[in-house]
This record gives C-alpha cells, sequence and structure tokens, in this order.
C-alpha cells in the first residue's frame, strides 16, 4: 500500500446535520453533546471524518448558513466546552473533525453588517457589497439570487446592497480588513483542533468590480427558478476567487495536515479549484452523482468523464446525497441504494456520505405547517422544501425513533418507517443495508485496489449494468452493478476464466464463479477478485 497518503485521501467522510442527529437535552432539535454520544456507534461504522453542517450563532433564517458569529456556538447546539468535548472525544477514537465555512455571506442581523449600514462613512461600510443606484434609478445590476432578487435598496442610505442568498448579505472580498477576519476565523477553529472544513459556495466569493449585467441563458427553461435566467459569468468563479481560496488554503498548510474541500455546483470548472498548483482545495465537492440519471450508461459517463478530467496528483471526492438534495434512496429507489452504497465505497476517491443514508433513510413528506425550510420556497416558487431530506436520524423503534427523548415533538417530524428502518434494527439483521455499509467499508480499508487503485471502466453487453476494474501494481478488483431489476448475466471472460466474489449487496454470496456467465442478480452489485 503506498505510504505517501494523506489522512483525508483514504478516509470515509461522514456528513451531520446537526439540527438531526441527536438530541441530548430533550428539546427536540440535534445538539453537540447528542453526537459526542454517538461516536462510538460512528467509530463501529468505520467512517474516518465528520462534516458538520453549521453549528454557529445563527438566527437560523438559513438553519446555520446565515451566521451573527463566526467564533460563537450557537446556543441550540450547547456550548464551547461542549465543543471542545467532542474535539477531545473524536481524538481519542483516533478520528477527524471537518467544520462547515461560510466566506460569501452573513446574517443580515450579524453586528459586521449593522455596523455597515449605519452610514456611508462607516468604518465597516466596505465590509459588504454597497452600490448607487442604476441609471434608470433602480438596482446597480441584474444580477439574480439563488433565492430571489439580489439586491435591496437601503433607504437610510441610499444605496443598494448585495444578497446573492436571500436576505444574507455578501461579504466584500476585495476588502483585505474581511480577509484579514476570515483568516481569523479559520484561525479561531483550527487553534481549537478541527481538521478542516467544508467551504460554503466557493465560487460565488469575487463577484464582477464593474457589475456588469449579466447575459440571459435559456438554461431557464429547463429550470423553475429565475436564477437560471442568467449566465453567472460576473458572480461566479471570477479569476480574483481564485487568489481568495489559495490564501484560505495557506492559512490551513500553516496547520499542517488538514483538508479543504469547496461546494460546487457541478460546474466544468470544478477542476480549477484544484488549483493550477494543486493549491486550491484539496477535495472541491463533487455532486455530479447527484444530479445523473440512475441508469448504468449515464453514471459510467459520468464517471468516466470526471475521471479523465482530473488535473494530475488531484484525488477525487463522491457524494451521493447532502442536505440541500433528495435523499439518494428517494431518488433511485430503496433497492438500487444498495447499489449506490456499493458504488461510492468502491469508486476511485474519498467518499462523502450524508446521515441517515447507511440506514437507507429516504425523504419524509411534511405537511405545510411543519415545513421548516422557508429558503427552498423562495427557490422554486413556494413548493420545494429541503426538510424532508433533514429529518432527525431514526436511531431505535422508541419514542421519537431514539433521537430525542418525549414529551418535545422534535423539530422535523420523524420518518413513518422508522419502527423497521433504524440504526437498532438493522444491527440485528446480518443482511441489512447497514451492515453492508459496515462490510463495505471494511472491504475498502482492507483493499488496496478500492483505496487506491486506479479506475477503468469495463465495456461489455448488455446494457443495465456498469462494471469498472480498480487496479493496484499487480492486483485488481472487478466492480459489476446491476441498475435494473431484471437477472443480467455478464461475459467477463476477457479479464479471466474465474472470479472470486468478495462482496454481493445481498451479502449472501461468496466462492469462486466463472466469468464467461456471470449471473447479477436484479438490482445487484457484486466485488470479486479475477482468478486464473
Ligand atoms: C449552501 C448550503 C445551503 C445554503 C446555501 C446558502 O449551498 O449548502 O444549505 O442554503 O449555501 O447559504
Amino acid at each position: 500500500m503506498r505510504n505517501d497518503l494523506r489522512w483525508w485521501q483514504t478516509a470515509v467522510i461522514y456528513h451531520i446535520y446537526p439540527l438531526s442527529f441527536s438530541d441530548s437535552s430533550g428539546d427536540g432539535i440535534g445538539d453537540l453533546a447528542g453526537i459526542t454520544s454517538r461516536l462510538d456507534y460512528l467509530r463501529s461504522l468505520g467512517v474516518d471524518a465528520l462534516w458538520l453542517s453549521p453549528i454557529y450563532a445563527s438566527p437560523m433564517v438559513d438553519h446555520g448558513y446565515d451566521i451573527t458569529d463566526h467564533k460563537a456556538i450557537n446556543p441550540m447546539f450547547g456550548t464551547l466546552a461542549d465543543f471542545e468535548r467532542l474535539v477531545e472525544e473524536i481524538r481519542r477514537r483516533d478520528m477527524r473533525l471537518i467544520l462547515d465555512f461560510v466566506p460569501g455571506h452573513t446574517s443580515d442581523q450579524h453586528v459586521w453588517f449593522q455596523e455597515s449600514r449605519a452610514s456611508l462613512d462607516s468604518p465597516k461600510r466596505d465590509w459588504y457589497v454597497w452600490r448607487d443606484p442604476g441609471p434608470e434609478g433602480g438596482p446597480p445590476s441584474n444580477w439574480m439570487g439563488y433565492f430571489g432578487p439580489s439586491w435591496t435598496y437601503d433607504a437610510s442610505t441610499g444605496q443598494y446592497y448585495l444578497h446573492q442568498h436571500a436576505s444574507m448579505p455578501d461579504l466584500n472580498w476585495r476588502s483585505p480588513a474581511v480577509l484579514e477576519a476570515m483568516l481569523g476565523v479559520l484561525a479561531f477553529w483550527l487553534d481549537k483542533g478541527v481538521d478542516g472544513f467544508r467551504v460554503d459556495l466557493i465560487a460565488a466569493i469575487i463577484k464582477d468590480d464593474q457589475f456588469r449585467d449579466e447575459p440571459v441563458s435559456t438554461a431557464y427553461l429547463e429550470h423553475r427558478n429565475p436564477y437560471y435566467s442568467l449566465e453567472h459569468i460576473h458572480t461566479l468563479d471570477q479569476a480574483q476567487t481564485h487568489d481568495v481560496v489559495r490564501e484560505l488554503r495557506r492559512k490551513l498548510d500553516a496547520y499542517g495536515d488538514r483538508v479543504m474541500l469547496g461546494e460546487l455546483d457541478p460546474i466544468p470548472g470544478l477542476m480549477s479549484y484544484y488549483g493550477a498548483a494543486l493549491d486550491e482545495c484539496h477535495l472541491p465537492l463533487n455532486l455530479h452523482l447527484q444530479n445523473t440519471p440512475w441508469q448504468a450508461d449515464a453514471v459510467r459517463r459520468v464517471v468516466d468523464a470526471y475521471d479523465s478530467a482530473l488535473p494530475p496528483g488531484a484525488w477525487p471526492n463522491w457524494n451521493v446525497s447532502n442536505h440541500d438534495q433528495s435523499r439518494v434512496a428517494s431518488r433511485v429507489g430503496v433497492h438500487q441504494a444498495r447499489v449506490a452504497q456499493m458504488l461510492l465505497m468502491t469508486l476511485r476517491g474519498t467518499p462523502i456520505w450524508y446521515y441517515g443514508d447507511e440506514i437507507g433513510m429516504t425523504d419524509v413528506q411534511i405537511s405545510s405547517v411543519r415545513m421548516r425550510d422557508a429558503m427552498g420556497h423562495l427557490a422554486h416558487g413556494g413548493i420545494f422544501s429541503r426538510d424532508p431530506a433533514r429529518t432527525p436520524m431514526q436511531w431505535d423503534a422508541g419514542p421519537n425513533a431514539g433521537f430525542s427523548a418525549p414529551p418535545e415533538e422534535t423539530w422535523l417530524p420523524i420518518a413513518p418507517d422508522y419502527e423497521t428502518v433504524n440504526v437498532a434494527v438493522q444491527s440485528e439483521d446480518p443482511r441489512s443495508q447497514l451492515n453492508l455499509f459496515r462490510q463495505l467499508v471494511a472491504l475498502r480499508r482492507e483493499t488496496p485496489e478500492l483505496r487506491v487503485g486506479t479506475y477503468r471502466s469495463i465495456d461489455f453487453e448488455p446494457n443495465g449494468v456498469f462494471a469498472y476494474e480498480r487496479r493496484h501494481l499487480d492486483a485488481r478488483v472487478v466492480v459489476a452493478l446491476n441498475f435494473r431489476d431484471a437477472d443480467q448475466c455478464l461475459d467477463l471472460a476477457s479479464l479471466a476464466p474465474d472470479g472470486d466474489v468478495l462482496l454481493s449487496t445481498e451479502l449472501d454470496r461468496s466462492g469462486v464463479e466463472p466469468l464467461s456467465g456471470l449471473k447479477v442478480r436484479p438490482n445487484e452489485g457484486v466485488v470479486l477478485r479475477p482468478v486464473s
């Protein structure tokens, strides 16, 4: 096994949405002490690093992505002492901690913004993006935010301020004082022992300083959100954004072996966020699988294209769900969710899991009275919410699914299937999805081909199966994933006469089988080692 690898290259990362993981205080809302109390579970899963969505002081309009104090813990999650204890307990288990870092905007309640908007000559005026009205007296440019209009007029100072994400004003990263303050935020958490950051909306940090209008795009026809009626050539991917990203990276590097993940849309420019000298994000998040139709040929095309586009020396990563999208088991179906699990754990690159996907949690329908995500409504005209993928973790068949002690109602409803889909029940069932997850982590850990090997997809008939080879030195394993609900018979004899089945998604198959007529059952994936 290569020993020049960094921890984040061989890690399995697990993304926790803190509001929904585990509630220790009984108020129906997840908290830091709750996460600490579940670390043994996480360690037993075999995951190496935890990424927490924001835990900072916030009015929670965007559930923590709207920050009022970057160096304070939101009291609903606990205290700084709870955080320090969490770090200590994570360390004791030889695990790592990644925090969310939100550079693009703050809450409009942040004291920085309050000071900035107070007067034209406020020392913090240029901490945010202020601009005189356009020639006709309206907004300074045609820019459009993802969650609605992006300019708001401030009558008391006669200028507009920019807020590309709902009510949250954009920070002005062209101001050296902002850069310094935000590097100070990174240092604050790095000093507390954090191992890295997932940087929110990294491509949107810098905007065109001439505030030029953006051209109209036809992509609007495919999306319901008017955001897509413009081509965002002046608000995304500006050359100076890369300068800022390099500054962030330098700060992390000064602390040694830390990691930087960047949230990026699946844009062609994603690869540029590795940096020309691999000096930007270690892992620009690859969300392609969240937006690819779940068909063998479509998934193969995406994996091939991504793998071959990687700059030399860049390390890949894969992700199938997060707090902004439908859960994978809802998108692909509960049977295919096992195939997705095998795919993510056997592709080349760091897998990033969303809490609850290990037991196959699905989206939960939430009535309008209990809906909490108003931001989703803003983006999609009142019919879309991200809540269905953010419901409380299902720990057991007890009250509130073991997430929180009654009588408090949980902040979002518990899924109706919690009595059967939960950690306790699946731990007892040797063939459960949870056990598949554990076995996949173990297989990945003990198989150098899967951890560090090269990737090559395999051509053959019939369609409906995606197969690939992972090779390290002279050793190789083959993965065959059946995306359909029907038996498939594969001829893989060109690889070797036989294959030793290392794992099936059904957890009921092992032993040597001929590769000339390898049977793959409906919705089954297998990992095998070719043998002569
Ligand atoms: C990121 C977060 C999302 C949030 C948005 C605005 O995309 O993942 O949850 O709403 O930024 O802050």
